[in-house]
């Protein structure tokens, strides 16, 4: 018997090692490195022979040789879903959708299969469900169930040898932590298992034009391995989030060969499965009739479209001696830089106040366009005044106090007017040409101006 072939790999990264080691180099991680059986040359060219690998010959073509017509995207039936990857499910690829046990991610695949089942092949694979739960779930949710084809079975080569008999244009997965090849020793879940699992999947589905989407569990703890060490083998990666109490979930891409990376689709958990929110704005800005103090609402730009999002902040006079900074939804780093641009420039003097600063609603929100009403907030706080509760605010805070213009200023100004905001404080480069209708709007070059504003 060939020796085997084995490698270390960190579940946090993916970084390989030729032997083991407390902690990974590449991450920092601690303990995440675990042992990896390289699949025999000689295993996979007898697995090529046995039928589904070597389906297509390959050959050597030219770009303009290649049929782009052959292979048209379709959509999801879900509008979010399709926004989230791109503009519609693309034959031949690989999707990777995460999140954390409960978050929905089986409940929005059977809906999005028993909907496409309708009009071409496809086959729902679950490993952790039995076909009685699956069917039982449908039949509760009132999915149209005659045409789903469904497997439940684990092991990766019967699937696919099973798959090609039905030829589906669309294949689900649930879950790839528990599929495992037949090659690999160890246990499904493990680093190795879920990479050669998933490599083998992805090369199935590149073969024969199935779009493949892969349910991968993500633990903070455990031993299962992160969606990190499959992230360069799948053509797309995207996570569905959402609060344990709260029936929002949003869906976030990570990774996106075939579009736009960062956006987002928001989604509701009802009793009747996952509905889409077609208006997200409006949920996240359910806000009380009278003005408080500290609290703003801004415009973020979430991949192709508009959002508007409130910033709470709450400023008090702090018994300690190092007063407790805490931001949640936004950047911690740039709480800090903040508060030390409005002390300089703006003559705000915080550094006995305690800050907290939270985006409603459990959004996160990376860009820079969120400091000036990230700041305005902890003005008002600190002042104990209400900002209007028509007005709107946006913009990046620069180091010597001035404000940066932001992309796509028109367009925010337009998704605020919508939903009936009035005023807008904004950086002066983002001020319209063209006035927009029923919005009062000041540009600002400089801090001070947008302080005296207030
Ligand atoms: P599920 O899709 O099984 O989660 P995952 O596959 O990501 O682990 O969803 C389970 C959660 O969704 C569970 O907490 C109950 C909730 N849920 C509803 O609220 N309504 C429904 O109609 C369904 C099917 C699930
Ligand atoms: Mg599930």
């Amino acid at each position: 018997m060939a020796k085997r072939k084995t490698a270390y790999v960190c579940s946090d990264c993916g970084a390989e090692f030729p032997r083991w080691q407390g902690q990974c180099n590449e991450c920092g991680a601690w303990n995440t490195i675990s042992e990896f059986v390289i699949a025999s040359a000689k295993e996979n060219t007898a697995s090529r022979r046995s039928g589904y690998a070597g389906a297509i010959a390959s050959k050597v073509e030219t770009l303009d040789q290649i049929d782009l017509q052959a292979l048209p995207r379709f959509s999801s039936g879900f509008r979010e879903l399709d926004r989230v990857l791109g503009g519609g499910v693309v034959p031949g690829s690989a999707t990777l959708i995460g999140g954390s046990p409960g978050a929905g991610k089986s409940t929005l695949l059977l809906q999005t299969m028993c909907y496409l089942a309708a009009q071409q092949q496809a086959l729902y694979v679950t490993g952790e469900e039995s076909l009685q739960q699956v069917a039982l779930r449908a039949n509760r949710l009132g999915l149209p169930t005659d045409t789903l084809k469904l497997l439940a079975e684990t092991n990766v080569e019967t699937i696919c040898d099973l798959a090609l008999n039905h030829k589906p244009k669309i294949m689900v997965i649930d879950s790839i932590q528990v599929m495992h090849v037949s090659d690999v020793q160890s246990a499904p879940g493990s680093v190795s298992q879920v990479r050669e699992s998933a490599a083998f999947l992805t090369r199935f589905a590149k073969q024969h034009h199935i779009a493949m989407l892969i349910v991968g569990h993500v633990t903070k703890e455990g031993s299962l391995a992160g969606p990190k060490v499959l992230e360069h083998c799948i053509d797309c990666s995207m996570m569905l989030e959402g609060d344990g109490d709260s029936r929002f979930r949003t869906l976030r891409g990570h990774k996106n060969r075939f579009g736009a990376v960062n956006e987002l689709g928001v989604f509701a958990m009802t009793d009747k499965g996952l509905k889409e929110v077609s208006n997200p704005s409006a949920i996240f800005l359910s806000r009380e009739d009278a003005p408080s103090p500290g609290s703003v609402v801004m415009v973020v730009w979430e991949g192709t479209r508009p959002l508007l999002v409130e910033i709470q902040a709450l400023v008090d006079y702090s018994q300690m001696a190092n007063p407790r900074r805490l931001a949640v939804g936004l950047e911690q780093n740039r709480l800090a830089m903040l508060l030390a641009v409005v002390h300089r420039h703006g003559n705000v003097q915080m550094n006995d106040q305690d800050v907290f600063v939270n985006v409603v609603g459990g959004v996160k929100v990376a860009e820079t366009g969120a400091d000036l009403a990230l700041l305005l907030a902890m003005v008002s706080s600190f002042r104990n005044e209400p900002l209007p509760r028509e007005l709107i605010v946006f913009g990046e805070v620069g180091l010597a106090g001035e404000i940066r213009p932001v992309p796509n200023g028109t367009e925010r100004l337009a998704e605020a007017a919508k939903h009936g905001f009035t005023r807008a404080i904004v950086p002066a480069a983002n001020a319209p040409k063209t006035a927009i209708k029923g919005m009062q709007v000041s540009g600002v070059k400089r801090l001070s101006e947008a302080l005296e504003l207030l």
